[in-house]
């Protein structure tokens, strides 16, 4: 696969026209004619939507079925463990594997239609660069393949360089480069033309904690500026961080869908600290739901969110006294392993 993806990278420019200086919306020889018909680029469509989408291996099911839209601007996460299909999915969405059922449609056209390709960023999970030429060098060749004006190289270059931290080694070859310098570097070439969308599979998989917040700073400033994400990643932390709505993939099937605060409900648990516990305090708290001391803490396990001031207040007017209050959501972490366990 590794060999497939680094191939497959450097084969297929998936930028689009242009960073820097102005540059047309469509490149020579591409679809001026359609995209003079009322929704250049297909703008007003989701950035991905996909329906039925099914990938079979021989006798393994990859993806299962898939219907799913992401918005544009959204940041989207795509989680699941190990070989729940998510890398299959973004390269049936990229047109790099085709589908054995279902369709897609990404920046309202039909998955691995060529102009569109040029409008998407995709850093994949398995990549390789030619070890005999440095950063600069790469990020350049990548221009020429996304034929970019020529003047708005070296400013790509230089911004790209920039974005992914790697100004001071442009000059150094490649093949020196550690892991998580060439993933950099692969995140550089993600966002070579100023892409509308932009797909990272495991983009920090190789990074330090340094990397990480980079990568998270980057997706921000992404969204920011109105681009769409679509993350693939097993880190929830990560997830949690950056995601506008999530998708949670197992054995090729979608299990659940939604905002975070959808996904991990409305009901979270609480620790309270009061000054003392008497009868009339314990009633009270019982009205409240389940709960449990835990050293000078009571801690209610299932609250409403919305539930916790009257909480407070019950509290109060019996006569107690509250010394801190503290909300603890469940974790992406739990919520992802529970959903794996209903299965
Ligand atoms: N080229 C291939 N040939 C045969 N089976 C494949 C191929 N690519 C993927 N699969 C199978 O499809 C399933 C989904 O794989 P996929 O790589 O999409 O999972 P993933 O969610 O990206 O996993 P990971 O988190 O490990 O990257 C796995 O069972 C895998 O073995
Ligand atoms: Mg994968």
């Amino acid at each position: 696969m590794s060999q497939t993806s680094s191939a497959d990278h450097f084969a297929r420019p998936f930028n689009g026209p242009g960073t820097g200086p102005p540059v047309p919306s469509s490149v020579p020889g591409g679809s001026e004619a359609e995209s003079s018909q009322g929704d250049p680029g297909g703008r007003g469509s989701p950035a991905i939507h996909a329906l039925g989408l099914h990938k079979r291996y021989g006798k393994t099911v990859a993806v299962a079925s898939l219907s799913m839209s992401v918005g544009r601007g959204e940041v989207f996460g795509f989680l699941g463990p190990n070989g729940a299909g998510k890398t299959t999915v973004v390269k049936m969405l990229l047109g790099l594997v085709r589908p054995s059922g279902g369709e897609a449609m990404v920046l309202g056209a039909p998955i691995g239609d060529r102009e569109t390709r040029r409008r998407i960023g995709y850093l994949p999970e398995l990549f390789r660069f030619q070890p005999w030429l440095n950063a600069a060098e790469v990020l350049a060749l990548h221009c020429r393949l996304l034929e970019l004006p020529k003047r708005s190289w070296d400013q790509a270059v230089a911004d790209s360089l920039r974005v992914s931290g790697l100004t001071d080694r442009s000059g150094d070859k490649v093949g020196g480069f550690s892991k998580g310098m060439q993933q950099r570097l692969g995140l550089g070439v993600a966002l070579l033309g100023d892409p509308e969308l932009v797909v990272l599979d495991e983009p920090t998989s190789a990074l330090d904690p340094v990397g990480r917040h980079d990568m998270r700073q980057i997706i921000r400033g992404l969204r920011t500026r109105g681009k769409t994400v679509f993350l693939n990643t097993h880190l929830l932390a990560e997830a949690e961080q950056v995601c506008d709505r999530v998708a949670v993939l197992d054995k090729g099937v979608a299990i659940a869908t939604g905002t975070l605060a959808e996904l991990l409900g409305q009901h979270g648990r609480v620790r309270v600290k009061l000054g003392t516990v008497d009868g009339s305090c314990t009633k009270i708290l019982s009205k409240f739901g389940a709960w449990q001391r835990d050293g000078d803490w009571i801690i209610l396990e299932r609250i409403e969110n919305d539930s916790i001031p009257d909480l407070v207040a019950a509290i109060i007017g019996g006569g107690g006294r509250v010394e801190a209050v503290i909300p603890e959501h469940q974790s992406l972490e739990d919520r992802f392993l529970e959903l794996l366990d209903e299965r």
